[in-house]
């Protein structure tokens, strides 16, 4: 059997960058406790192609690659910067030049960050529909996390750590063999 692959995607220009930090900490985890093979991409390794794109066949090849990475990896973990409330255009304009069949089913962790507490259920009520729309398998814990979370761009918080263990642990139910603890920690 092959060894699955999990893909991030922090949906967010800056480096360094709170929304990537947490993608790579639940992939991190994800990858250690299941054997995933892993990546992760944002907005700059999309690159300047997408703001022009109408269309997918507009796309250069760096971002037509990303996207391939995001349509054939077994499980996504995705995480986007709170922009006025919801998920900022660009991020969404790259999730539109996905067809509607390559998602379907997709076990996604769906994550984002923000300023404040404020817009803490965006990850509910922006994220969540959009990959409903999709067909996906939105695993039932959603993570937000605020400035204060973070430490110098590290996940510095007990309850977010939490909380991403709690996601971590959702994925068992589409991949039930993780990785015995002893053989992930040598
Ligand atoms: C244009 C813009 C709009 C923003 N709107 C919100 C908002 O509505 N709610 C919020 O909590 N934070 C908001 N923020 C703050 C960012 O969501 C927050 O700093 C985020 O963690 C940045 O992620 P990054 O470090 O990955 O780029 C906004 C930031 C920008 C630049």
């Amino acid at each position: 059997m092959s060894t699955p692959k999990l893909v991030g995607i922090a949906g967010s220009f800056n480096r360094p960058s709170k929304t990537y930090a947490l993608v790579r900490t639940v992939v991190g985890l994800a990858a250690d406790r299941y054997g995933f093979a892993s990546s992760i991409y944002d907005l700059q390794d999309v690159g300047a192609s997408l703001g022009a794109a109408q269309w997918r066949s507009e796309l250069d090849d760096q971002a037509e690659a990303v996207i391939d990475e995001i349509v054939s990896a077994d499980a996504l973990v995705i995480g986007s910067p709170t922009f006025k409330g919801s998920y900022p255009g660009l991020f969404k304009h790259l999730i539109d030049l996905i067809d509607p069949h390559e998602l379907r089913a997709k076990p996604i962790v769906i994550t984002a960050t923000g300023g404040g507490d404020r817009h803490a259920l965006m990850v509910e009520h922006q994220l969540r529909p959009l990959f409903g729309f999709f067909m996906a398998h939105t695993l039932p814990t959603a993570v937000y996390a605020s400035d204060r979370d973070f430490t110098d761009y590290k996940v510095s918080s007990e309850p977010l750590a939490s909380r991403i263990h709690e996601v971590v642990g959702e994925l068992a139910a589409f991949f039930p063999h993780p990785v015995p603890v002893l053989a992930a920690a040598e």
